[in-house]
């Protein structure tokens, strides 16, 4: 049952990534056959962050109405349907449209999914099943550019191999039932009692079954003292939403997805001839991403935040400039210079920039406003995500890819003295003391020097922790 339960979050973290990626191999084939705008190609290439905002703004009311199992359901058939679209389209909007769709379900599956694990995981296994979750979103990536590389002259094959695991999500989600937490709320305790027997494979009279009753009981009562939206903005929260959104503008505005979205585009900036050469290089950048991404799980929890950020942000900002000198001077020498850049770019965003935010905005969201200062943050990824991929193509041919590319490695040094002014160390610091300093109202940077709390330090809130929170808001 509970690989069953692993799968599901493979499945929609891989949907995520794959819907992200897939553009990339199809774009240069796309432009052979339709005439493309830079705007609506920026346009068509965005409609997914677009989309995403929505189904994320969506499904945080959803979610609690309709159930975690069938929005989850719903994804799934937007995913197949999206996919299928993008695939028989014959003309551009209609593809802005397809991905439009493909977003809403990226938006809800990328909110929902999380939530079902964490609510029908059994503790010990959350932080693994997260994590899975994760390590998926850059399997999906480099899922589509393998897809983009194998059927390089045939975009619709490509779009429509997204509708597999579309499906795949829907039957497995067809088999599960919903989560315990949500049929208890809802009233049906019969059928979370059932729910709970059937996920830990035990008899529906176990006492493990009445104890589990009995604790989300606990935490619906908690659950009135939720605070609000305004008390995120209020003086207590408001450094740790800075924070939150903070990390998200600079994980964006970093550049990550024009290299996510558009890198065969840019590998042929770089001076990569054919289409097959810049289609394999990609696939490379895909395995990148994974394999650092694996990396920056280990760090993590063993050299701090801080310092992880702060070597993420100096990474990124010279491997731009790397790039950006090697754009701005076209010198075919400098080819190399792109080339080891653009791998150095990915290798330090996916081991730090990449996770650290998500990991991040998990642990600094006191107990009563968590949930929702964790959608603010998630809605500041996708708006930001949606400036990028949008402007990419009208910001390249103004200013050229070397211009760009120098702005993205300013907002990466600023993000070395964002992290130093204000950015917290929560390594090793139990969720309820950083409440506690905030609290304090003293600098929200200065948490977690042993100075400040004698005595104090608690349990590490563990990279596993996220799926806990994320779901209980707690
Ligand atoms: C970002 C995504 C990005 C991905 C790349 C994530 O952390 O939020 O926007 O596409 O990393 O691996």
């Amino acid at each position: 049952m509970i690989y069953f339960v692993a799968a599901i979050a493979g499945i929609a973290g891989f949907l995520f990534g794959f819907d992200e990626g897939v553009i990339a191999g199809s774009l240069h084939l796309l432009r052979g056959e339709f005439s493309i705008t830079p705007v609506s190609e920026g346009l068509m290439t965005a409609a997914v962050p677009l989309g995403a905002l929505f189904g994320a703004l969506v499904a945080g009311r959803a979610v609690e109405t309709f159930g975690r199992r069938a929005l989850l359901l719903f994804a799934a058939v937007l995913f197949a349907v999206g996919a299928l679209m993008s695939a028989l389209i014959v003309a551009v909007w209609m593809l802005s449209v397809a991905r439009l769709l493909l977003g809403l379900a990226v938006g809800i599956a990328a909110l929902v999914a999380p939530l079902y694990i964490a609510e029908t995981a059994p503790p010990a296994r959350r932080g693994m099943l997260v994590s899975i979750y994760q390590l998926a979103i850059t399997l999906g990536i480099l899922g589509a550019y393998v897809v983009g590389y194998a059927f390089s002259d045939s975009w619709r094959t490509m779009f429509l191999c997204g509708a597999l695991p579309g499906i795949a999500l829907f039957v497995g989600m067809f088999l599960l039932p919903d989560t315990p937490r949500w049929l208890a709320m809802k009233g049906r305790s019969e059928e979370a009692g059932a729910a709970i027997a059937r996920i830990n494979a035990v008899a529906p009279t176990s006492p493990l079954v009445a104890a589990e009753l009995e604790e989300i009981a606990r935490i619906a009562r908690d659950d009135r003292h939720k605070g609000s939206w305004a008390d995120l903005v209020g003086p207590v929260v408001r450094p740790a939403l800075v924070v939150g959104i903070g990390l998200f503008l600079l994980q964006q505005l970093s550049g990550i997805n024009a290299v996510i979205y558009y890198a065969p585009v840019v590998f042929k900036e770089a001076g990569f001839g054919s289409a097959s050469t810049q289609l394999l290089a990609t696939v490379g950048i895909g395995i990148v991403n994974v394999a650092m991404t694996v990396v920056g799980m280990m760090l993590i929890d063993r050299i701090g935040r801080r310092n992880l950020l702060v070597i993420g942000f100096a990474g990124t900002a010279l491997s731009l400039g790397m790039i950006a000198i090697a754009a701005v001077t076209d010198a075919a020498a400098l080819d190399v210079l792109a080339m080891i850049g653009l791998v150095l770019y990915i290798a330090a965003f996916a081991a730090s920039i990449g996770p650290l935010p998500w990991v991040m905005m998990s642990e600094i969201f006191p107990l009563n406003v968590r949930g929702i200062g964790m959608s603010a943050a998630s809605l500041a990824n996708w708006a930001f995500n949606f400036i990028v991929v949008f402007s990419f193509p009208p910001l390249v041919s103004s200013i050229g890819l070397g211009g760009v590319f120098a702005i993205y490695a300013v907002v990466c040094a600023a993000g070395i003295v964002f992290t130093l002014r204000l950015v917290p160390e929560t390594n090793g610091v139990a969720l309820e003391d950083i409440e506690r300093h905030l609290r304090s109202g003293r600098p929200f940077r200065e948490l977690g020097a042993p100075s400040q709390e004698p005595g104090r330090g608690g349990l590490a809130p563990a990279y596993s922790t996220p799926g806990v929170d994320k779901a209980s808001g707690r």
